[in-house]
């Protein structure tokens, strides 16, 4: 859940606008926290209906930019071994494996992968 009191939280949102009806909508999410020079993704989620159509990726990328010049060095993050979408998402943005938690979620119990970043190669490139 993110602080947002905390000065070291950053969150990005995604809106949908529609001009027709004069509305918008919140269609995605990044969450985060910066201490020091460690990014901790906490939560990247996108609206069922909005899914595999570059929104996740454009926040993940958003976000690390944001870090990035913020001054973080290495992002981390947990995701579910179940989750092939998230999975999938975080080593296209070129994220490894760094380890294993042993049932780290709940309902259901489940392991959770440990990926990593290191950002400053990204900023190399
Ligand atoms: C994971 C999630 C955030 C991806 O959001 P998205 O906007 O659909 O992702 P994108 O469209 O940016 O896709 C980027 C890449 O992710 C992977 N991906 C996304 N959805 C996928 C799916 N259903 N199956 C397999 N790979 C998938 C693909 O590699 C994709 O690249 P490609 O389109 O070139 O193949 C979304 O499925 C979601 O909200 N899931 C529920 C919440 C969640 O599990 N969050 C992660 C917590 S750790």
């Amino acid at each position: 859940m993110a602080d947002l009191d905390d000065p070291h939280e950053l969150l990005l949102v995604a809106r949908n606008l529609n001009p027709a009806s004069n509305s918008e909508r919140l269609v995605g999410i990044f969450s985060a926290r910066l201490v020091i020079d460690e990014l901790q993704i906490d939560n990247i989620a996108v609206a069922s209906d909005f899914r595999k159509t570059g929104i996740a990726s454009m926040l993940l990328e958003e976000g690390l930019n944001l870090a990035l010049k913020c001054g973080a060095a290495r992002a981390f993050l947990e995701v579910r071994t179940s989750n092939i979408p998230a999975l999938r998402l975080y080593l296209k943005a070129g994220f490894e494996q760094i380890g294993t938690r042993k049932s780290y979620y709940n309902n259901p119990d489940e392991d959770a992968l440990v990926l990593s970043l290191n950002m400053v190669e990204i900023r190399l490139l």
